[in-house]
C-alpha cells in the first residue's frame, strides 16, 4: 500500500510540473528498453503477437498473408507486434499513437532479435539486414503520433484493426470513438482485435495490494487522489466493455474473459468493492483479462 500511495504521489507531483510529463516518459522509456528488461519486454510481445495470429486463423479463418492493411491502435515503445505480424506475410501495417512513445532507434535490434526467436517465421529475412535506414518504411509500415481518432485514413481500407493492453487506461467515450473509429476503418469481413489487461496495474509492483484494490475506491475518490495523466485507469469490467460495443456493426467471434474464478474471488474479498460496483456480479469484477474478436459486418 505504501508503494502504492508513494508510486501516485509522484505520478501527480510529475503530471503537475513543467518537464514532469516529458521527465516522466523518458523515466519509462529507460526502464522499457534497459538491458535488464528489453530481450523480456520483445519476447513478451512476440509470444502476444504469435497468439493475435493464432486466435485470428483458428477464430476466424484468416491468416497473417490474408490481412493486406492493418492498422494498429496505441503501438508503444516498440514495434514488435507488426514486425512479428510482417514476418508472417501482413502487408501494409498503420501504427498509431496518442503519444509518440515508438524509439525508432531501437527498431533494428527488436528486428535482429526477432530473427533470432522467431525462426519459423516464413519471412525469416526480416530484420537481418540490421542497418537499414528506415525499417519500418522498407516493411511498409507509416506511425501516426501523437494521433487521435479519426486517423488519416480512408474508410473500410482494412482487414485488421488490433488494440494491444491500450483499453485498461482511456475512459468510456474514448474507447467508444476507438470502436467506431474500428468499424469505419474495417472492411466487412474485417477483424477487430483487443486484449486488456483488467486488474489493477499499481498491484505488479506492489504485492501487499489486492490486483483489485482500485475497485476499493469511488469514481470520485479514485479521480480525486489517484488517477493521473501516467497511469489514467478506467477500472471497466468486462460487460461494462461489452455495452461499450452496443449498437456498432461487429459480429462477435471471440469474448474471452480470464479471471473471476476463486482464487480471483479470494483476492476481490481481501478488499471491499465501492458500491459503485455492487450491481456487477462477483465474476465480473474479479476478471483479470479481456480479449475479444470481433467481425465487421
Ligand atoms: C501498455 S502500452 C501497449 C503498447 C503496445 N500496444 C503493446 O502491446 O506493446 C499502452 C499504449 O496505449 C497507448 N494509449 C493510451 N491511451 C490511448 C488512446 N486513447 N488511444 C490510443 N492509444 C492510447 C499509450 O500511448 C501506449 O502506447
Amino acid at each position: 500500500m505504501i508503494r502504492f500511495l508513494a508510486k501516485v504521489a509522484v505520478q501527480r507531483l510529475l503530471g503537475a510540473v513543467p518537464f514532469g510529463p516529458a521527465f516522466y516518459q523518458q523515466l519509462q522509456t529507460r526502464r522499457i528498453l534497459s538491458p535488464s528488461d528489453v530481450l523480456i519486454n520483445i519476447d513478451s510481445k512476440h509470444a502476444e503477437a504469435l497468439s493475435h495470429l493464432r486466435l485470428m486463423q483458428d477464430a476466424a479463418g484468416m491468416a497473417a498473408s490474408d490481412v493486406k492493411a492493418h492498422l494498429e491502435i496505441g503501438s508503444g515503445w516498440l514495434p514488435v507486434i507488426p514486425l512479428t505480424f510482417r514476418r508472417h506475410g501482413m502487408g501494409r501495417q498503420v501504427l498509431t499513437d496518442v503519444t509518440a512513445l515508438l524509439c525508432r532507434d531501437k527498431v533494428p535490434d527488436v528486428a535482429r532479435r526477432l530473427v533470432e526467436i522467431d525462426q519459423a517465421a516464413p519471412h525469416p529475412h526480416i530484420g537481418r539486414d540490421g542497418d537499414a535506414g528506415d525499417l519500418l518504411a522498407a516493411e511498409d509500415m507509416v506511425y501516426h503520433a501523437p494521433a487521435h481518432a479519426p486517423f488519416p485514413v480512408p474508410s473500410g481500407g482494412f482487414d485488421l484493426v488490433t488494440c494491444t493492453q491500450v483499453m485498461i487506461y482511456p475512459p468510456p467515450p474514448v474507447i467508444r470513438a476507438m470502436h467506431e473509429e474500428a468499424a469505419r476503418c474495417l472492411r466487412p469481413g474485417g477483424l477487430y482485435l483487443a486484449t486488456i489487461q483488467l486488474d489493477d496495474l499499481y498491484a505488479i509492483p506492489d504485492p501487499s495490494l489486492s490486483r483489485f484494490n482500485f475497485l476499493r475506491y469511488s469514481s470520485a475518490t479514485w479521480k480525486r487522489w489517484f488517477d493521473n495523466r501516467f497511469t489514467p485507469l478506467n477500472r471497466l469490467r468486462p460487460s461494462q466493455h461489452a455495452r461499450l460495443l452496443d449498437g456498432l456493426p461487429f459480429e462477435r467471434l471471440v469474448w474471452k474473459v480470464d479471471g473471476g474464478g476463486p482464487a480471483e474471488l479470494e483476492q476481490l474479498a481481501r478488499i471491499r468493492p465501492h458500491g459503485e460496483f455492487a450491481h456487477l456480479p462477483p465474476s465480473d469484477m474479479a476478471a483479470t483479462n479481456l480479449t475479444f474478436l470481433l467481425r465487421r459486418v
